[in-house]
């Protein structure tokens, strides 16, 4: 086997590049948002926007924060460069073609006001203040000014979407989106209001001429030569990084030219169709190049796995996953023919079917356990209804039975969580839950027993609090039942979720229907009493016929539930009851 070169050896991975991005992506943004909260300080006084200030350059403007800051752009913008190169088909989704516009339109429109503040306080120790710098803004070059905020305004989308396509990810983000969509809407707003109001307080005092004069001499405004410099330099960085964009293109369109001489590759998605393409492209790629919709929640980035495709075909020939992309299809737990469509670079056909829906919610990428793609597992099933509601529900207004319902919902829901099981499903008004995906069957018995008891005093709490909207207090019959299920993540967009299925599944809801013909509030399998090691001799016993099951299963009739889970209380879990 032939060993990597050394430029391949020192050339940065796909991980580590993105990590470089990300690092460089939170120092300017931390460095626009201390800016533009400096900004918003205008709405108490220019003075305070000054004080703010000079908190900004001790920061900014120290010899580290000048090194951060700086090493943080140049970084940014060449890995922004490196990824326009790397990509194969400039055609993307919204997200990421506001993404590129806003990143290669910042450093043009922002030269300007760096090039005034920022060069002109390093070459002629010109001191920015904000006096000066809105008087340049607001009333000298009003057009300027307008171009600023846009420029602001830019600068904090491209931050903010990247920030979102990168947290959008974590499990947390969903609770926190709102709080975090309002901050940045905020920030913003606050900033511009900031500006126009230090504009607006300027106004007025630039009418006094001593005070203009006195202005400029602080701000020891540079002189005509300078001035000139300063212009050169205006023109000369925007036409550098034009350069550099159309250097970077030119380079993109000799390596695509390079990888149609090296061959093409077909690709054949459901449904039979085809798609050629250069050898080099991603199957993601191709799919977008072909029009076909893929998702792909992180932009092709390697790390939410929405792209992943399974080979229908070809697998043999598939060059092996990158360590990144390995990690990734670890954590889900997939047989060797899934891959990630954005890292997959296949150099022969293949087939290949995407496995999530293109309108897939970031939430399929947010990392979850093994089990969730699929795995038989050995738990316990509690199927719950409530007694009589149709009879209930009859004479109610629907927003009542909506209310009442969601009551219902709530009270039984915690009282699956508290005894940690997981509310799978509500229909109607039934409940599916499900105890023991990770402890194991034994622990998901005996947490399903006590889950039974404290459901019941729920719905005993909820009938007092309602009694006098109810004929009768509520009842309800509980069905348990354990042994093996499939597990997994099911359903379709917004209605996916960890559930499981099989034969087990069924005798559990079947035990819940037997409560109505026992009139009693429980009833649970053998194996579960064996499961949870109680002695259940004593408590009537039937026998049913079970389908795909030979023997008859042996059930037990609980009419004092409460008494039944206090014999659990307090056990080691595993120990035998004495
Ligand atoms: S698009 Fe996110 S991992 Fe491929």
């Amino acid at each position: 086997m032939r060993s990597p070169s050394l430029a391949a050896r020192w050339w940065p991975t796909a991980a580590t590049v993105r990590r470089l991005r990300l690092a460089s992506g939170l120092m300017l943004f931390t460095f626009v948002l201390t800016h533009l909260l400096n900004h918003a300080l205008g709405l108490v006084s220019l003075a305070a926007m000054e004080a703010g200030r000079r908190l900004f350059l001790a920061l900014w403007r120290h010899p580290l924060g000048t090194l951060a800051l700086y090493g943080a752009l140049l970084l940014h913008l060449g890995l922004a460069l490196w990824a326009l190169y790397q990509r194969r088909r400039l055609r993307m989704p919204w997200g990421e073609a506001l993404q590129l516009g806003c990143g290669l339109l910042i450093p043009l429109l922002l030269t300007t006001h760096v090039v005034g503040t920022r060069l002109a306080h390093a070459w002629f120790e010109v001191n920015d203040t904000y006096a000066y710098v809105v008087a340049a803004l607001w009333l000298a070059r009003p057009d300027l000014g307008v171009q600023q905020a846009l420029v602001l305004l830019l600068a904090w989308v491209h931050g903010s979407t990247g920030l979102y396509f990168w947290l959008r990810l974590k499990p947390w983000h969903a609770r926190l989106a709102p709080l975090l969509f309002a901050a940045a809407l905020l920030v913003p707003v606050l900033a511009l209001l900031g500006f126009v109001q230090a504009g607006r307080e300027l106004a007025i005092r630039a009418r006094d001429p001593a005070w203009v004069q006195a202005m400029l001499r602080e701000a020891r405004a540079p002189q005509a030569a300078a001035r000139q410099q300063l212009n050169r330099a205006r023109q000369i960085i925007p036409a550098a990084f034009g350069l550099a964009v159309a250097l970077t293109l030119g380079a993109r369109g000799v390596r695509q030219r390079r990888e149609r001489r090296r061959g093409t590759v077909e690709i054949t998605y459901p449904g039979g169709r085809r798609v050629v393409v250069p050898l080099g492209f991603s199957v993601l790629e191709a799919s977008r190049q072909a029009g076909i919709a893929h998702a792909s929640v992180c932009g092709g980035r390697g790390r939410c796995s929405t792209c992943r495709v399974r080979v229908t075909h070809g697998a043999q020939a598939l060059p092996p996953p990158s360590p990144a992309e390995q990690r990734v299809l670890a954590r889900l737990g997939v047989p060797a023919t899934v891959r990630l469509a954005c890292q997959l670079r296949p150099r022969q056909a293949l087939g290949v079917v995407p496995l999530l829906p293109p309108e897939v919610s970031p939430r399929a990428g947010v990392a979850s356990p093994r089990y969730a793609a699929g795995e038989e597992r050995e738990l316990a099933v509690l199927f719950a209804d409530l007694r009589g509601f149709t009879r209930l529900a009859e004479p109610k207004l629907p927003y009542d039975v909506v209310f009442f319902l969601n009551r219902y919902f709530a009270a039984i829901g915690e009282a699956v969580r508290g005894t940690g099981g997981l509310v799978n499903q509500f229909t109607g008004d039934g409940v599916m839950a499900l105890f023991g995906i990770e402890q194991g069957e034994a622990e998901g018995c005996r947490q399903a027993l006590r889950a039974a008891s404290a459901m019941l005093r729920s719905l005993e709490a909820l009938s007092q609090t309602l009694a006098e909207e109810l004929p009768a207090p509520l009842r309800m019959g509980i069905g348990v039942h354990s042994g093996p299920a499939v597990v997994g993540r099911m359903g379709y967009a917004e209605a996916t979720y960890l559930t499981a299925v099989g034969d087990t599944v069924h005798v559990a809801s079947r035990l819940e229907e037997l409560t109505k013909t026992y009139d009693c509030p429980l009833i649970l399998s053998e194996r579960v009493a064996q499961q949870a090691q109680l002695e259940v001799a004593a408590y009537p016993c039937h026998e049913i016929a079970v389908r795909n099951r030979e023997e008859p299963l042996r059930i037990y009739v609980i009419y004092d539930v409460h008494a039944l889970a206090a014999r659990l209380v307090g056990r080691d879990p595993g120990m035998p009851e004495r």
